[in-house]
């Protein structure tokens, strides 16, 4: 864990400039999830470099079944609770399922409303077929991170949880989407499980940055899912996540411990408790007494 005394709290706001020129460096951008306060806060005291309120937390805070369910009320609720806690990391919120693909102007509406509650960027997913609100968006003044691959909002509708850029058909698409959203105007773009082949042939031929989710190592950073990667979130396991810490344990045996101890009366002990100083609990006996209570 970096301790307060690294260079990183040195530093300013990451902005969009900041990821830019860390591809043009060679260095890696740190990517996570994060739905509230308490977790935003230790991510970006541990120096993480974006925090993305992924439209995840409609499964993993809410417990949907898909991300298509949540909605835009429930993303401004998580995001404000991440605003508060983070000092250093650019805060990108995930755009939700229905909030961009109504109109133009209703997607600069939400889009606007995110920055409201302290974001400093959105993300949309889709290539050429929503390439006009996302010029709309950037030329609102609001940074836009793309998304493409496997779009869970989209694409598992009609093929399910499928890896992406395969054949020839599918590897030219994303490679075309990605240049479109390049010229379009927006400053990363995330490749969510996209063959590590076709995403380094995306990498090499663009200039912005490229964020992989089980889309391999050309990608100039990386993002998981925090609580798949902490091990919180069981439901679903995909191959790209990498378990740092298996916390639903920790969580578990912290909670069994606690019924066993609030059953035998091991808590709370002296250490937990307060008191009332003998001179005033006197004071009190001696008015009930008096009151006959
Ligand atoms: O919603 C999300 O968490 C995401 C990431 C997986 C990129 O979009």
């Amino acid at each position: 864990m970096q301790d307060k005394d690294n260079s990183i709290f040195n530093r300013k706001r990451v902005s969009v400039k900041d990821i830019v020129i860390m591809k043009q460096k060679l260095e890696k951008i740190s990517v996570l999830t994060a739905y509230d306060y308490s977790t935003a806060s230790i991510c970006d005291r541990a120096g993480v470099d974006i925090l993305l309120v992924g439209d995840s937390a409609g499964m993993v805070m809410l417990g949907y079944p898909t991300t298509n369910q949540v909605n835009m009320e429930e993303m401004l609720t998580f995001c404000s609770g991440v605003s508060r806690g983070v000092k250093r990391a650019m805060i990108i919120a995930d755009m939700p399922f229905g909030s961009y693909q109504i109109s133009t102007s209703e997607a600069i509406a939400n889009a606007i409303k995110f920055i409201k509650v302290g974001c400093h960027a959105v993300k949309l997913e889709g290539g050429i077929e929503i390439i006009d609100t996302v010029k709309a968006i950037v030329k609102t003044g609001i940074p836009v991170m793309g998304h493409i691959g496997l779009k869970p909002q989209t694409t598992i509708l009609s093929e399910g949880y499928r890896l992406q850029g395969k054949t020839k058909i599918s590897g030219l698409k994303l490679i075309e989407d990605a240049k479109a959203l390049e010229e379009a105007g927006v400053f990363s773009i995330v490749l969510e499980m996209v063959t590590s082949e076709v995403a380094d042939i995306i990498c090499k031929n663009i200039s912005i940055p490229t964020i992989g989710i089980g889309s391999g190592s050309s990608c100039d950073g990386q993002v998981l899912v925090l609580h798949d990667m902490l091990g919180i979130y069981e439901d679903i396991k995909p191959k790209f996540v990498k378990r740092y810490a298996e916390v639903s344990k920790s969580i578990f045996e912290a909670v069994s411990v606690y019924i066993s101890d609030v059953k035998s009366s091991k808590f709370p002990d002296e250490e937990n408790i307060f008191h009332t100083s003998p001179a005033e609990l006197e004071q009190i006996r001696k008015t009930l007494k008096e009151k006959k209570i």
